[in-house]
C-alpha cells in the first residue's frame, strides 16, 4: 500500500525513533508499504518515520544509480535498529542531497565518506558493514530521520535562510510533487 510522505513541519520527523524488536505489530507489512511508497516517489531510501511511524526502520534501494555508481547494483536493504559509526578521521565530502519531506529542495550537504553500520534484518539477523562513497552518504542521511533529524539541519546558516521560504511554503502545505504528501497542517 502506498503511504503518504509526512513533510517538514510535521512533528512526527522530530521525534527520536526507537529501537524495535521482532514482535513490533505490522513489521513486515509496514516495510513492504515503505518501500511500494518510496517506488512510487522515485526515492533512493526512506525511513519510517517519513510515513509517519517513529521506529527504527530504513529501506535503501540505491540500485537505480547504478548508472553513474555501478558497485550500486542490486543494493537494496532493510536496515533495522541501524547504527553508524565513523571510520578513519572522517574526511568529508560535499555533494547534493534531497529528501522526499522536503519536495523541491536540493542542497549541498557535507558528510563523511567512510562508515561502519551496524543493523538487524527483517528476520533480526545481525549485520555489520563498512560501506563509503554514495550508498554512505544515503545511510547517513536515512539514519539521520531515525534520530529526528534532517539534511537540512547540517546546512550553514547562511543557506538555511535562502531556503527560508521554500520551507515555509513546505510547512504550509503548499508543495508540488507528485507523491501523495502529508503536511503538519493536513488533515
Ligand atoms: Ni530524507
Amino acid at each position: 500500500m502506498i503511504l503518504p510522505i509526512y513533510l517538514y513541519g510535521h512533528p512526527v520527523l522530530r521525534k527520536v525513533s526507537p529501537d524495535i524488536t521482532p514482535d513490533f505489530p505490522g513489521l513486515h507489512d509496514l516495510v513492504e508499504n515503505m518501500k511500494a511508497t518510496m517506488y512510487a516517489s522515485d526515492g533512493i531510501g526512506i525511513a519510517a518515520p517519513q510515513v509517519g511511524v517513529n521506529a527504527r526502520i530504513v529501506y535503501i534501494d540505491a540500485s537505480v544509480l547504478a548508472d553513474t555508481f555501478p558497485e550500486l547494483a542490486d543494493r537494496k536493504y532493510v536496515l533495522i535498529n541501524p547504527r553508524i559509526e565513523v571510520l578513519e578521521d572522517g574526511e568529508k565530502v560535499s555533494r547534493e542531497e534531497g529528501c522526499l519531506s522536503l519536495p523541491g529542495i536540493h542542497e549541498p550537504v557535507s558528510r563523511v565518506e567512510k562508515i561502519r553500520i551496524n543493523y538487524v534484518d527483517e528476520q533480526f539477523k545481525p549485520h555489520e558493514e563498512v560501506v563509503s562513497g554514495y550508498l554512505a552518504r544515503v545511510m547517513q542521511h536515512e539514519c539521520d530521520h531515525l534520530d529526528a533529524v534532517l539534511f537540512i539541519d547540517h546546512l550553514s546558516p547562511i543557506r538555511k535562510q535562502l531556503i527560508r521560504n521554500k520551507l515555509n511554503n513546505i510547512i504550509k502545505g503548499k508543495v508540488n510533487c507528485d507523491y501523495r504528501t502529508k503536511g503538519y497542517k493536513s488533515k
